[in-house]
């Protein structure tokens, strides 16, 4: 199912709100690639495969420059967010490489459900990103 930008989602920094807006317009191409497989209609795999790496290689920018924004501030507690972007590097990668593996039906329900993983994982990154420090940074570097 489609994830829709919200303004409570919102950083008060323009460029990193842009980001966060494309980052849920990948993932939602990613996840209704996998749903069309799910369906058994059909799709070219390399699609499937496209948008995905599409989304990995965004998703790498942007945690890249968010981090350049918050080793600038110097906070200590926006470690913590690093540390998050670093898991969420790891289960992208997972997904990546089981992307790669689809044979069955079986095997893309596992990855439409690491599709919902990995937006509920994201939607909840940003929201609590006042709970690390984050949003502090973040608003302050315009
Ligand atoms: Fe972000
Ligand atoms: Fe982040």
């Amino acid at each position: 199912m489609d994830i829709q930008w919200k303004d409570k989602y919102a950083t008060g920094n323009e460029k990193i709100d842009e980001q966060h807006r494309q980052f849920f317009h990948l993932m939602n191409e990613v996840q209704e690639k996998s749903e069309i497989l799910s369906k058994g209609m059909v799709l070219p795999r390399m699609k499937l495969q496209a948008a995905v790496e599409n989304f990995i290689d965004f998703a790498i920018e942007h945690f890249e420059e968010e981090e350049t924004i918050l080793i600038k501030c110097g906070c200590l507690k926006c470690k913590e967010h690093i540390l998050k972007h670093k898991a969420y590097k790891q289960i992208l990668s997972d997904c990546q490489e089981k992307m790669k593996k689809i044979k069955n039906t079986e095997d893309i329900n596992w990855f439409g459900d690491m599709c919902n993983f990995i937006q509920k994982y994201f939607v909840e990154h940003i929201q609590k990103g006042h709970e690390d420090g984050y949003l502090d940074c973040i608003k302050k570097e315009r």
